[in-house]
């Protein structure tokens, strides 16, 4: 068996055994699929992974770094208290208008910002732009 194979596998048994049916997260994948994105997300074992260690930390601010079309920043997002905030940092400009409309379907739009640009540049601006200290 390939190595991608078996861990396909693995994450398929981990994902039946612990995740309950989630259409927003299934509607996602079928958005990014409909624009053309990679399917290169987080399984969703390793997005509740993701979510688990962010509600664990108590997290209030997260910065997320290369956000495709929003599946793990969906994930982290939900994991936050009604106050907290999510940045995710994007360089290409397809995915962000993807990422965005996910996270309007998700109910997310209000908690999230996506930035554009090359994530070395858009650091630098964060903080000028109001976001941080993280704290996840
Ligand atoms: C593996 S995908 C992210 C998957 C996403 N976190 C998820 O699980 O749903 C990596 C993303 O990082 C973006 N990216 C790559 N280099 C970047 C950079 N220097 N600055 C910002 N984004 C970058 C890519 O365009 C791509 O959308």
């Amino acid at each position: 068996m390939k190595e991608q194979n078996k861990w396909s596998k693995v994450d398929a048994y981990f994902n039946d055994k612990l995740l309950a049916a989630d259409p927003v997260l299934d509607a996602v994948l079928g958005a990014n699929e409909g624009a053309g994105l990679p399917a290169i997300d987080v399984a969703p074992n390793q997005g509740k992974l993701l979510y688990l260690l962010a509600k664990m930390k108590g997290a209030v601010n997260i910065l997320e770094i290369g956000t495709l079309g929003g599946y793990s920043t969906i994930w982290l997002a939900r994991a936050l208290p009604e106050a907290g905030r999510l940045v995710s940092l994007e360089f290409e400009h397809e995915h962000v208008v993807v990422a965005e409309d996910n996270l309007r379907m998700a109910g997310l739009a209000d908690k999230t910002e996506v930035i554009e640009g090359p994530a070395l540049e858009t650091l630098a601006t964060l903080e000028a732009r109001g976001h941080g200290p993280f704290d996840f």
